[in-house]
């Protein structure tokens, strides 16, 4: 498994995890069948709003609303087929993330390629991304019920810091917070 950009070339591999049930882009497209309506009418245009969050200066919120962008890199796992995404975003020097944006980092692996050791070898590439941005470290909210995605947190050399009851706007409930030193 490796990460590679979206492009027009894997567009098909990515389309096909949406038909099995893949939506980790519901904020981006609001559902399943706009995404695949909209690739029908247009691919590139499918294409141009997952690379809109990283290149035009928009960020989408889950309550429908958009914010200024902060940079961004998006990329999906890819094992010959499409197996998940992973995105890093990071604020100016100096300054702390929104509060709309509760860590740098978020993955999930479609669900008939999970325990495959995907999402940890994901963060662990995407860790070298960060590294490559000048990132000193960088910070992960993992729901407090959500053991699998600790666990990746875990491996990757997360420290586990206090929980903390994320905003409403970003979908509420417990989290804990993640640190994860990039020295
Ligand atoms: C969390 C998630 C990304 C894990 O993806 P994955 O590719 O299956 O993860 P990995 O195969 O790298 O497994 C990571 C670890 O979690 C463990 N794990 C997997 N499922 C588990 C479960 N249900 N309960 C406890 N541990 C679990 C694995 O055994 C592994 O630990 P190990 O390295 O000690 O063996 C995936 O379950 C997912 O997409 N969930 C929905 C989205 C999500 O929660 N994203 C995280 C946002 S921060």
């Amino acid at each position: 498994m490796d990460l590679r950009a979206p492009s027009l070339e894997l567009l098909d591999g990515y389309l096909d995890a949406v038909r099995r049930g893949w939506m980790g882009d519901r904020v981006l497209f609001g559902s399943a069948e706009n995404l695949l309506a909209m690739a029908d009418r247009d691919r590139g245009a499918v294409l141009s709003r997952l690379a809109d969050r990283s290149r035009s200066g928009i960020r989408f919120l889950a309550d429908g609303t958009t914010a200024s962008a902060l940079p961004a890199i998006f990329r999906w796992m890819w094992d010959g087929e499409f197996a998940g995404s992973i995105d890093l975003r990071w604020p100016a020097p100096g300054e702390a993330l929104p509060e709309d944006v509760p860590g740098h980092i978020g993955f999930g692996t479609v669900e008939w390629r999970r325990g495959r050791g995907y999402a940890t070898r994901a963060l662990a590439l995407m860790l070298h991304l960060a590294r490559e941005q000048g990132l000193s470290e960088v910070l992960i909210v993992t729901d407090v019920d959500n053991d699998a995605s600790q666990r990746v947190v875990e491996r990757n050399g997360g420290v586990r810091g206090k929980s903390v009851t994320l905003p409403q706007r970003i979908g509420g409930g417990r989290a804990y917070r993640w640190r994860i030193p990039l020295g």
